[in-house]
């Protein structure tokens, strides 16, 4: 039986260019300069985009930056792509390129008091904590940077629950209790250094702290550079379900550094490729294509080809959160394949499999029940699993996964509404979804027992 529910399009990126966007961000165009010598890396795009007469413009951007302060000599550090979040006044721009955590002026411009809080773990301390520290400081020794080192890992985002023998929400207040010991005030700056699991519990401890101070993040992980570190998404687990205790809180800057993927085990690596290759069915075909001949590169970490699939999935998140900021609609599309993963991550155990490992079989679930309601070809289902087999993912929930423990964690999932869980699924050609409650039930029970136990 079609349950009826609002459903929402997927809009393609039917773009066209407008030349009056900078103005409306002083903070932006002043570091915006297209010298002749760096505009054929990358032209400066602004994208305005007329989304069913919404009565706002929306523009995202992508073009080198250079610091007014740092000539253009042959010595010169390398030249950052700028992807901006628009989202009027607080609109802010996520930084791309190599080498960044060595141009101190990046970081610098966006924080605003005396006092920052660096969050990371153990892990990534030991490898960009003291470069971290020394951009924060270089040349400005008024600033008094302070750190907290976490334990590493997903289990420490959790809430503490009768479930759970370990006891995270006090990695939470370990934050708080630093910040403060060492008297941070109102304009401190709160800098996520660390994955997805850092950068969403310091967002939220920084929407949190004295009710919201400023916060900047240096994503660490693919997962991080392409979507988590985006969009002002935060929060921290439940046992009963993911990121259901949170907030929605826009940091200052996000500065990605690819050379920090050196370090990143390749596991990891390939999680975050997950979202890419979402991002490139739901709403961006010629991404898709592109991908489907670089994945090799990726793999292998060609450090141009992760250039081009950071910024590309950054432009497209900062389009989808410049339309829908707090997921009314549109930006629950960016969740294809996490209702089903979601459910892999909370049934299975937190930190067993990998988000992105969670969210490729749970996208090879949605594809699949997409298949089965008649909206995709056969041949996107194909194209789905061989791209995904190429970055390493899995195509399928772990075995013990049973029908009753997908539909126990659906049933509280967010995208319930009214009782009805709506879901992201593709339709149509190759970038274009629906998020909506709107389909044949007897085509979800198909897709669970086909992927599950009973
Ligand atoms: N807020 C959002 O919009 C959003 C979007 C997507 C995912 N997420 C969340 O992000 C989390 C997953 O993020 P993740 O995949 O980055 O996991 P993670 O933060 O746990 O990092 C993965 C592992 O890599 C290590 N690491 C990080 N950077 C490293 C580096 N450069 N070198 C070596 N090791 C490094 C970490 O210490 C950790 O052990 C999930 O909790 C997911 O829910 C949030
Ligand atoms: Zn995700």
């Amino acid at each position: 039986m079609a349950a009826s529910s609002s459903s929402s399009l997927c809009p393609n990126r039917a773009l066209s260019v407008s030349s009056s966007s900078r103005s409306r961000h002083p903070q932006l165009t002043s570091l915006l300069r297209l010298p002749a010598s760096t505009s054929s890396i990358s032209s400066a795009s602004r994208i305005s985009f007329d989304s069913r007469k919404r009565n706002f413009a929306v523009r995202a951007s992508a073009a080198p930056v250079m610091d007014h302060s740092t000539s253009a000599s042959s010595s010169s550090p390398a030249v950052p792509t700028l992807v901006e979040v628009d989202l009027g006044n607080r609109s802010y721009p996520i930084y791309i390129g190599s080498g960044l955590l060595n141009q101190p002026d990046l970081l610098q411009r966006h924080v605003h008091g005396k006092q920052v809080l660096v969050v990371t773990n153990t892990t990534i301390a030991p490898l960009y904590l003291d470069k971290t520290i020394w951009a924060l400081t270089e040349g400005n020794p008024n600033v008094k940077v302070e750190s907290v080192i976490l334990p590493d890992g997903e289990k420490f985002k959790n809430m503490v629950g009768v479930m759970l023998s370990f006891v995270p929400w006090e990695t939470l207040m370990k934050v708080f209790d630093k910040a403060i010991e060492t008297r941070m005030d109102r304009r401190c700056t709160f800098v996520a250094l660390g994955g997805g699991v850092i950068g969403d519990m310091c967002g939220y401890a920084a929407a949190s702290y004295l009710r919201g101070v400023n916060f900047i993040q240096i994503p660490t992980t693919v997962m991080a550079q392409v979507d988590s570190s985006v969009g002002g998404k935060t929060g921290i687990n439940h046992p009963l379900g993911k990121n259901l205790i949170g907030a929605f809180y826009q940091p200052q800057c996000v500065l990605v550094d690819t050379d920090t993927l050196n370090t990143l085990p390749d596991r990891e690596l390939a999680s975050g490729l997950a979202e890419v290759i979402k991002y490139g069915l739901i709403r961006d075909a010629s991404f898709f294509e592109w991908q489907e001949k670089n994945m090799a590169a990726l793999m292998a970490r060609d450090q141009d080809a992760f250039a081009y699939a950071i910024k590309r999935s950054c432009e497209n998140k900062a389009e989808v959160v410049s339309l829908d900021e707090k997921e009314s609609g549109l930006r629950a599309t960016l969740n294809l394949g996490h209702t089903f993963g979601h459910a892999i991550e909370t049934g299975f155990g937190y930190g067993q499999w990998l988000h992105g490992e969670a969210v490729a079989a749970g996208t090879v679930m949605a594809v699949d029940m997409s298949y089965r309601l008649g909206w995709i070809e056969d041949s996107l289902v194909k194209r789905v699993h061989k791209i995904l087999q190429q970055a390493k993912l899995p195509t399928s929930p772990p075995e013990t996964m049973t029908v009753d423990m997908f539909k126990s964690v659906m049933a509280v999932d967010k995208k319930v509404a009214d009782g009805l869980l709506r879901l992201i699924l593709l339709k149509g050609p190759l970038g274009s979804c629906v998020f909506t409650g709107d389909y044949d039930r007897q085509a979800l029970e198909d897709t669970l027992r086909a992927f599950s136990k009973l």
